[in-house]
């Protein structure tokens, strides 16, 4: 059986130029672009600056021999790739499945393309399905899940496996709103960004330019 996430991953290594800086995503899919490019950089001998987008993606890059330097170390980044936990038919997307969205949002507002890799499952007609995360600050988190259970957005407050609040690389907690679908997510960003105590959430829209996905065990690129 294919492995889908590894099929997404090694084609975006390809779109990678000698000299770039490039943002490096979070996630199982991301985890094999990291892969595919380290490769290249030991067969071609690519000059590559990687920006992490985690504390996981910084050590596996290190692991793996790539260059890499902070966001706030480069002045901007030539691409990202990254992957997504949805994306929709305008590339409108939501991420923070894994809890790196905070810096992946900067990373990928600071990049000049930004690529996203998925495995079939990640393309939808309407995004909701998969809970959208919304990282707060630790403080007035409990005020925030009361706000949200009015609203009627289904909050759930993430835990790590030993059932503590999962706490992300910026020391903050991730509410997760199990919406089904969202009708208006450009108005529901705006909504979300002005709550005090909300760092940032995981509706990255209008931001990627293709999704690289898996489809009939075939690399297929989706441009906007
Ligand atoms: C990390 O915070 C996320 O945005 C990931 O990029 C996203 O959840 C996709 O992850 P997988 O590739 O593991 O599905």
């Amino acid at each position: 059986m294919t492995n889908e996430k590894q099929l997404v991953g090694e084609k975006a290594a390809e779109f990678i130029q000698d000299g770039m800086t490039v943002g490096l995503g979070t996630g199982s899919t991301a985890y094999y672009f990291v892969l595919a490019l380290a490769e290249r950089i030991k067969n071609e001998g690519l000059k590559i600056v990687g920006v992490p987008t985690s504390i996981a993606t910084a050590e596996l890059a290190q692991e793996q021999g790539i260059t890499i330097r902070s966001i706030d170390e480069v002045e901007q980044l030539d691409i990202t790739v990254d992957g997504t936990d949805e994306f929709d038919d305008d590339l409108n997307g939501i991420k923070g499945g894994g809890g790196a969205l905070l810096i992946e949002k900067i990373v990928a507002n600071n990049s000049q393309e930004i690529i996203w890799i998925a495995d079939h499952t990640k393309k939808v007609d309407q995004l909701g399905a998969f809970p959208l995360p919304v990282e707060v600050i630790t403080e007035g988190s409990q005020q925030l899940l009361r706000y949200f259970e009015e609203k009627g957005y289904h909050p759930t407050l993430r835990l790590d496996s030993e059932g503590n609040p999962y706490v992300t690389d910026h020391k903050h907690y991730i509410i997760d709103l199990h919406l089904e679908k969202i009708t208006h997510p450009y108005d529901l960003a705006e909504e979300l960004i002005h709550l005090v105590g909300v760092v940032e959430h995981g509706l990255f829209l209008n931001r990627a330019n293709k999704v690289i996905i898996a489809e009939d065990d075939a690399a297929q690129i989706i441009t906007k």
